[in-house]
């Protein structure tokens, strides 16, 4: 098969290289993916650059998720047969060295999930990693029915996908934003108040809109960087997930203060999350799906070959939803 792989970290047009490599075959319990799209997410390409960790394999295909056609089935497998479309995750992951980059992957059929007609190859490829982050930070801690959320970045890639999730779970969504573009994304996703963070207060705000008792849940893209703020604005007895914290990677909390409101912290990372969370979510976001059409962002899409330009893209940081590659072409 054609595939896309690195044997050391660096920047991405020095490591990545396209050729050929054995077509895998399904073992028992697994299903083979004739691959059609590979979601590039910020952690692939940390992987890549040797900023996240380093190389845990001799050669690694990068990327966690992708869309496809199953085309081989392995002994024990009872949900999928050949011809069926899939979206699948943690693709590169937890022990699997060669994740989607690439004509075809194998992996453990529970990872798996029937990809509706209505969505695109590439639209299914944003799924993945975003659409499971967000899932698990919002429903993590229980059902969010009546409750108000603060998704901070609403219209990034897992923030996105967390509005549209928080809506459908029957929550009041706030979403921050950093510009009006950003603002119409988060706006066109559900959210019933968005608040520029660069432009305006956010705490006021939250707190005129919760008429005073501030949010039940944060999905937060920059615990560190927010927390000053965040604190301001929480409710007694709420939660908040973090899955990510660039602003400020090792925060000092004030424990006392989450204390005194009973502040849950639920951090994560979707590949270390128990499988039955996952199920739940793959469950969920099915019937989502299934509800009413959605929206999928798609930030850019190049060729197979063109793997690099992906891992570029997305480390630019300015992308706006899921960089994806077109493994067929
Ligand atoms: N824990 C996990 O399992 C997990 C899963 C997925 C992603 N992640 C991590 O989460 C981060 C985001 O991933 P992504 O794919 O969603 O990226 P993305 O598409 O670039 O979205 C990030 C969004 O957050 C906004 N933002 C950044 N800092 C913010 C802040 N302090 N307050 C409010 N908004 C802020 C950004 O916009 P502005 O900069 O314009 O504000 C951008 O819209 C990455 O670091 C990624 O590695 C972790």
């Amino acid at each position: 098969m054609k595939a896309v792989w690195y044997e050391r970290t660096g920047p991405a047009a020095e490591v990545l290289t396209h050729g050929e490599m054995p077509t895998p075959v399904a073992g028992p319990g697994e299903v083979r993916v004739r691959l059609q799209a590979s979601g590039v997410n910020p952690a692939d390409v940390g992987r890549r650059s040797g900023s996240y960790r380093p190389m845990e394999y001799p050669r690694v295909i990068p990327n966690s998720d992708g869309t496809g056609v199953i085309d081989q089935v392995g002994d024990g497998v009872t949900r999928f047969e050949a011809g069926d479309r899939v979206w699948l995750f943690n693709g590169q992951r937890n022990g699997r060295a060669f994740g989607t980059a690439a004509e075809y992957i194998v992996l453990a059929e529970w990872l798996v999930t029937p990809l509706p007609e209505s969505l695109s190859f590439a639209q299914g490829a944003t799924l993945g990693i975003p659409a499971m982050t967000a899932w698990c930070c919002l429903f993590g801690d229980g059902p969010i029915r009546g409750q108000t959320v603060l998704v901070t970045g609403g219209a990034g890639a897992v923030g996105h996908y967390a509005v549209q999730l928080a809506k459908w779970g029957g929550a009041q969504v706030i979403a921050t934003v950093s510009s009006a573009a950003k603002g119409e994304q988060a706006r066109r996703a559900g959210a019933d108040l968005v608040i520029n963070y660069r432009e305006e207060d956010v705490v006021a705000k939250t707190l005129v809109f919760t008429a005073q008792r501030g949010v039940d849940r944060v999905v937060d893209v920059d615990f560190g960087g927010n927390l000053a703020t965040t604190l301001k604005l929480m409710a007694v007895n709420s939660a908040i997930a973090v899955y990510a914290t660039n602003g400020n990677r090792t925060p000092v909390v004030p424990m006392r203060e989450l204390m005194e409101k009973c502040i849950a912290l639920r951090p994560l990372v979707l590949f270390a999350l128990p499988q039955a969370t996952l199920a739940a979510a793959q469950a969920d976001i099915s019937k989502w799906l299934a509800a009413a059409p959605r929206l999928h962002n798609v930030a850019a899409q190049v060729p197979l070959s063109e793997t690099a330009r992906a891992h570029e893209a997305v480390e630019k940081g300015d992308k706006l939803g899921t960089v994806i590659v077109d493994c067929a072409r």
